[in-house]
């Protein structure tokens, strides 16, 4: 894939020191009047003021060496000193028969953390975007060629973990587990996910209301970061039942990590963390717990200091989360670490990173990045709850958007129906999570999302499913196409101008961070390629060159099309 931007901009700057005038700054842009050109320039003002000069003239003398330049047709200026630009067909031609999208590899490494979903609690609505937008940032990095290791990071090491152990022991008093002296074997028990799924609500209410209840667990939360033998061997098993319904929730999104680790396995390296903090002479004591301080001179808002070890001796949150870059940097020594966690949670970040940064636990030139999401809200806008008011499980959602996908089905289709829906489904839930900013709340709306018109996934997918069709069509019949030659038809210009965006829409993605550049422009070109299939009959057209043109073209949008999704980590079904 040519550059296009980059293309523009370097003839620009090179015009310009053609007559003269030296400058690094040159920006090109989408024509926001494309009855004038396709393209603008609007760096002159700038650039006269520098040389104290008048920009119409500058722009003169510039107009002059690029109507020379074959790349560009049609160049011209307006108001005070703005070029506008179009490109010459020969030049649009050249561009889309360049048909290599990809990116070479560099040697940065970025660690993602996303996902965090809590053992023993089920997936909630919350983890949704966490796994959409983290999934999806990691696919971006590996597209442009960055190394990448992804972390799920799971909650399995505090509060919850207590409490539903306790509970447990309240259950089967007689369990060996619970006996801290016992040496010899444990008996064989099983738990289930549906078990854990009642048991941690249940202990988790308990403890709100009975303040007794709340200490024991606590204890036991404790006892198990103790690493007491019994309790360590159950938690193991709860571990291994709970990872396992985990998996199976991510599959469903088409999210993959390389770890499964989580706050456990930072919990070995607080040790050796504690030990390296003291030497950095940071860490002081305050009201009998031990705490980082972290607030700086330009601060607006008073930032507390991070807690680091609880005045009962206990570790928290926080502890485990430093540890856990701690160990990062040692076994992977990443450039940055991206954390796609819920905003609400961003104080937390800007301690632990502060601490990170004032210890010397990460370099200076490590970015520690947050990337914090909004909520996603029932469709009043109020918490998304289930018909009977508790927190609406990533399962039943799921479900409920398969069962609409289900009923929105073609009839006709009698095939593979289930999987049909559920790739419908996933890529409902996921277009709808990234078209807003991420860090804007939204709220679900079940009628609007699975609609076929408007910026909904069952769009993206039915747009690229008919150009497959016109594809496979082509191929049943014969059709040949190599390359592209003509360009002929309405919209066709179009398209091929929105495809040669693709560099620049990515490279936008991935320095904002921001995941709705992408499904934004998984619209314009769905809507633009619509428009272009309405105005020309491609399969039945006459003249060979427009068709097999025009044909290149759709096999180009179709590639196009397939890539952005897969960034998404969104499945094509084969028909709908
Ligand atoms: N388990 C946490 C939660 O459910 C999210 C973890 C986010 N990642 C992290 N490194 N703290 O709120």
């Amino acid at each position: 894939m040519q550059k296009i931007y980059n293309i523009m901009e370097n003839k620009l700057k090179n015009s310009l020191k053609k007559i003269g005038y030296d400058t690094n700054n040159v920006l090109v842009s989408p024509s926001n009047r494309p009855d004038l050109g396709e393209f603008q320039y609007n760096g002159l003002m700038t650039l006269a003021k520098e040389y104290h000069q008048n920009p119409r003239d500058i722009a003169e003398k510039l107009l002059r060496v690029l109507e020379e330049d074959n790349f560009f047709k049609n160049v011209n200026m307006a108001g005070p000193g703005f070029i506008n630009l179009s490109i010459s067909d020969a030049s649009l031609i050249e561009l889309i028969n360049d048909d290599d999208y990809s990116y070479p590899k560099n040697d940065k490494l970025i660690f993602l953390d996303y996902g965090g979903a809590n053992v023993a609690k089920a997936l909630h609505v919350g983890h949704l975007r966490s796994a959409n937008i983290g999934e999806a940032l990691k696919r971006l990095c590996e597209f442009l060629g960055y190394k990448t290791i992804s972390d799920t990071h799971l909650g399995d090491w505090g509060r919850p973990l207590g409490l539903v152990l306790y509970e447990l022991s309240r259950r089967h008093p007689d369990w060996k587990f619970f006996d801290k002296d016992y040496q010899g074997e444990y008996e064989d028990v099983t738990i289930t996910n549906e078990l854990l799924k009642e048991i941690y609500p249940y202990a988790s209410n308990k403890a709100k209301e009975d303040e007794e209840y709340l200490k024991c667990a606590q204890e036991f939360t404790k006892r198990l970061q103790e690493k007491e033998r019994g309790l360590y061997k159950l938690w193991q098993i709860i571990m291994d039942v709970s990872k396992k319904d985990i998996k199976k929730n991510y599959d469903r999104l088409n999210t993959k990590f390389d770890l499964y680790k989580g706050e456990s396995n930072a919990h070995d390296y607080v040790p050796e963390m504690l030990e390296y903090l003291d030497k950095q002479n940071i860490v002081i004591e305050s009201e009998g717990a031990k705490v980082i301080p972290v607030s700086e001179p330009s601060d607006k808002l008073e930032i507390p200091p991070m807690l680091l070890i609880k005045s009962d001796g206990g570790i928290l949150y926080s502890t485990t989360e430093l540890a856990t870059i701690y160990e990062r940097v040692k076994s992977a020594n990443p450039d940055e670490i991206w954390y796609v966690v819920d905003k609400r949670q961003e104080l937390h970040f800007t301690q632990v990173f502060r601490a990170a940064y004032k210890s010397g636990i990460v370099k200076d030139d490590t970015k520690l990045e947050f990337i914090g999401f909004g909520t996603m809200n029932g469709k009043d806008g109020k918490p998304f709850k289930t018909r009977d008011g508790g927190v609406m499980d990533l399962t039943t959602l799921l479900d409920q958007v398969k069962e609409e996908a289900l009923k929105r089905l073609n009839e006709n289709i009698l095939e593979n129906r289930e999987e049909i829906a559920e790739d419908i489904a996933i890529a409902t839930i996921k277009y709808a999570d990234m078209l807003p900013n991420t860090e804007t709340d939204y709220n679900f709306d079940l009628e609007k999302f699975c609609s076929l018109d408007g910026k909904t996934g069952p769009y993206i997918l039915y747009s690229t499913i008919r150009m497959k069709s016109i594809l496979r069509k082509a191929q049943e019949q014969n059709l040949k196409y190599a390359k592209f030659k003509v360009l002929e038809g309405n919209f066709t210009r179009d398209l091929i101008l929105t495809l040669s965006n693709f560099d620049n829409v990515l490279n936008n993605a991935f320095n904002n961070k921001s995941l709705s550049d992408i499904t934004d422009y998984l619209y314009q070109i769905a809507t633009t390629f619509n428009r272009f299939y309405t105005e020309n009959i491609i399969l039945t057209e006459k003249d060979e060159d427009k068709r097999s043109s025009w044909l290149y073209l759709t096999s180009i949008v179709y590639k196009v099309n397939c890539l952005l999704l897969d960034i998404l980590a969104i499945n094509v079904p084969e028909r709908m």
